[in-house]
């Protein structure tokens, strides 16, 4: 597509179909082969579903509410993403950290042998808080191994966040206006689409032991009650007062103007976004769709939710 400068591949997986970078594609046996261990959580979603705000909680829930590491330390590296490109020119800093980092641990391996991008997550400290896009059929011992806290969020607004996500950074090279990317969305065609295909590996799993499901409206609308639940889930045991902490610690305008955090405020992201771009954390608000949608587009989007199925009337989105 003229829009998309980002060169995609297809993985098939089972009867899934789903687009990723293309290392992610080179690299599906090796994400499928990590070594999870029991005290790892993942935090897994669609893109734009909230992911940042839930690593920086579930990351501070679970180390001590040290809000000076949270502060000083880049979420990059207290919380890895699982599948990041490492290799790309515009994380060359970032991966010349990691090397470094591999080789004081790893004195006589080579941190370039098979795929130095998975590193970012074994390097990190236990108890890892670990970041994935990536759907369930590619990682399907996860859950026997290890917790995992999925996130939702109804899809008209994740669309209109993603269009802003694709405008900001360099890597997507997305040159198109609105209704070009929700021409692009409602023909599945961008990174980890099919989205329904994604929600509906995770909400299938749901009930599992080692599953929490959480959804960003209702994290907006009471977060306490949320954190509640993650507490429970996790087994932090955190007191009411030290959860209104992880509250205020995580609220929208901190995290916006927290460098290590925000992509849009550190120096990492001077490469990885557009000039003057500094939206990585934009508006953190439910139901900015209804500025963005026209009814042309609404019937557009109506036609894609059908391809839902389903799921897409079983889950209980709110803000639609
Ligand atoms: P908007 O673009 O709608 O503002 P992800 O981290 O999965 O990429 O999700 C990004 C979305 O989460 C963005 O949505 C971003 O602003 C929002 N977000 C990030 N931190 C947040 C917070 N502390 N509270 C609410 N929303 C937040």
């Amino acid at each position: 597509s003229k829009f998309l400068g980002l060169r995609q591949g297809l993985v098939a997986v089972g009867t899934c179909r789903h687009l990723l970078p293309p290392h992610c594609v080179a690299f599906t046996r090796k994400y499928r082969e990590f070594r999870f261990c029991e005290s790892d959580v993942v935090i897994a979603t669609f893109p734009r579903s909230g992911t940042t705000w839930t690593q920086e909680i579930v990351w501070t829930m679970r180390n001590g509410l040290d809000f000076n590491a949270a502060s000083n330390v880049s979420l990059d590296f207290r919380s890895p993403f699982l599948e990041f490109d490492s290799l790309h020119p515009l994380h060359k800093d970032l991966s010349e950290n990691l090397v470094t980092s591999f080789l004081s641990r790893h004195p006589n391996e080579d941190p370039r042998l098979g795929g130095v991008f998975l590193q970012l997550a074994e390097l990190a400290s236990t108890p890892r808080t670990i970041k994935t896009h990536l759907p369930f059929s590619l990682l399907p011992d996860l859950l026997g191994t290890c917790k995992v806290v999925y996130v939702a969020r109804n899809p008209r607004d994740v669309c209109v966040s993603y269009y802003h996500h694709q405008k900001s950074l360099k890597v997507a090279e997305f040159i198109g206006d609105f209704p070009d990317f929700v021409d692009l969305w409602c023909r599945d065609l961008c990174l980890q689409a099919p989205y329904w295909d994604h929600l509906k590996e995770a909400w299938e799993r749901r009930q599992h032991p080692n599953f929490l499901f959480l959804f960003y409206e209702d994290m907006k609308e009471n977060l306490m009650k949320e954190l509640k639940r993650l507490d429970a889930f996790l087994g932090t045991g955190l007191t009411e007062d030290q959860l209104r902490q992880v509250a205020e610690h995580t609220g929208i305008s901190h995290m916006k103007n927290r460098s290590s955090v925000n992509p849009g405020s550190s120096s990492y992201s001077e490469q990885a976004l557009k000039e003057g771009r500094r939206d990585f954390i934009r508006k953190g608000t439910t139901g900015d769709w209804t500025n963005y949608f026209n009814p042309e587009l609404e019937a557009k989007f109506e036609v894609w939710m059908k391809k839902g199925g389903e799921v897409a009337e079983e889950i209980p989105f709110k803000y639609q």
